[in-house]
């Protein structure tokens, strides 16, 4: 990997900059940052400035503190909750003459560790990648190292091409094969994908996604959900993508649940646009449990930001039904609060203890049964067709076959769907059963 993440335990000193023109800028969150990438936060030095030094980022006198800091703590690298340019961190390191790590390559690492697809793994180093061949410039001379690490040889000037051709070259060629490698693995993952997700609309199968700030507890929620009985194992979710999972959920029945990365404050642009495939997941959702750490002091203001970015991806219009998670830090669990037409519209529950998680199961059965009925249909033995999109349709409670060789399905359809299915049906004493 081209990408040198610091190694896990290493002691970081923080560099926390206020930014007066966010109400999200808390230091305790990079301290929550650094920490779920693995590292040791030993301390943290604060500044307030509105615009960037050109060359520093921070001026000399701050740089100074930190490099104090740094001696006092014995911390190897220093991570800034900022985005830094390649030119501040190459003038930074100089004078500190240690790593900094700038906010994108603090998340890089936090998703490096979290992706659990393929698919997220690949996006991941593709990230790496690009933010490393950003940087090339300087001539990194941590890139040999790595080469001969990796087994393309060992020594300096392992893999140099012919002659004349300089290590930042080199370097650059290295980095530039490797994009082109992996953007093609890339490209076969998302059609195999695409294909798959086309599947599943095809047989109107629902999605339900989980959304939420990093840390809300979208994983634990997601294995909670999968565990409380709910799930129904199904090899092609099952063993393809450990993100999506496929439930019966009463009412509602058939839906798959997906999960997706966390949503951060300040995700760099080029991170939302690396993640953009896998969160076409939310886009494409029939509804999206927006999880909330209730617990947390900024709720509002991630609340806000995950907003913001389901609006960026055109997951603004999904229905959401907001999920309150870590009641058990937050006072308990509280009664599901509903709108003036008696819907769902809030869950408060405890991952951690599954208390409350019945309650989201029946909300989850509740919102997707908006306009879902039940149908009693007759279809003659010689209209094997309509009994196919029957199944494609909607979902087949029930099926017997009569003496005259006719089927009887008991039929469970969205409204939207059983039009569709109408001016085929129509002819066939469809009658509805049972109104949901
Ligand atoms: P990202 O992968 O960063 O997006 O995080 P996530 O939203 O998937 O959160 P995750 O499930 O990894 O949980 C984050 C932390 O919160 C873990 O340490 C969980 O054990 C903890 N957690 C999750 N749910 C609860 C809960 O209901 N109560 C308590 N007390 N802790 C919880």
């Amino acid at each position: 990997m081209f990408f040198e993440r610091p190694a896990a335990g290493s002691r970081v000193l923080l560099v926390h900059v206020d930014d007066p023109t966010s109400t999200l800028s808390s230091s305790e969150e990079l301290g929550e940052l650094a920490t779920s990438a693995g590292l040791d936060p030993v301390g943290i030095v604060s500044s307030s400035r509105r615009f960037p030094h050109p060359a520093t980022f921070v001026g000399q006198g701050k740089l100074i503190e930190i490099r104090d800091a740094m001696v006092a703590t014995d911390a190897e690298v220093v991570v800034f909750d900022e985005d830094l340019t390649p030119t501040h961190e190459r003038n930074i390191e100089k004078f500190l003459s240690k790593r900094v790590l700038g906010r994108t390559g603090l998340i890089l690492a936090i998703f490096a560790d979290r992706a659990r697809t393929h698919e997220g793994k690949l996006q991941v180093e593709l990230a790496q990648l690009h933010h490393a061949s950003s940087r090339l410039v300087r001539g990194w001379t941590h890139l040999d190292r790595q080469r001969g690490g990796s087994g393309r040889g060992a020594g300096s000037a392992a893999g140099l091409g012919g002659a004349g051709e300089t290590q930042l070259e080199a370097d650059q060629r290295l980095l530039g094969d490797r994009i082109k490698q992996v953007r093609g693995r890339l490209d076969r993952v998302r059609r195999q994908r695409q294909q798959n997700r086309r599947s599943r609309t095809r047989s109107e199968v629902r999605t339900v996604a989980l959304a939420g700030y990093t840390n809300a507890g979208k994983s634990t929620l997601f294995n909670r959900i999968s565990d409380a009985g709910v799930h129904a194992a199904d090899q092609l979710f099952a063993t393809l993508d450990p993100t999506l999972r496929r439930l019966e959920l009463p009412v509602a029945g058939t839906v798959v649940l997906s999960d997706t990365v966390g949503f951060i404050r300040k995700l760099p642009h080029t991170l939302v646009d690396a993640f953009r495939a896998t969160l076409e997941e939310v886009t494409e959702a029939d509804l999206i449990l927006h999880v909330i750490d209730a617990a947390a002091e900024e709720k509002s203001e991630r609340i806000d930001e995950v907003n913001r970015v389901l609006e960026e991806i055109g997951a603004g219009e999904v229905p959401q039904l907001i999920v309150m998670n870590k009641s058990d830090l937050a006072g308990g669990v509280r009664p599901v609060e509903r709108d003036a037409s008696g819907m769902p519209t809030r869950v408060w529950l405890s991952a951690v203890t599954g208390e409350g998680v019945a309650d989201l199961i029946a909300a989850v059965g509740e919102r997707l049964a908006e306009g879902v009925v039940e149908v009693d249909l007759t279809i003659r033995p010689e209209e094997g067709r309509l009994r196919a999109r029957c199944f494609s349709l909607g979902e087949v409670i029930n099926e017997t076959t009569l003496e005259d060789g006719s089927i009887r399905l008991c039929l469970r359809i969205e409204e939207k769907n059983l039009k569709r299915l109408g001016s085929e049906a129509s002819r066939h004493n469809l009658r509805t059963s049972v109104g949901i």
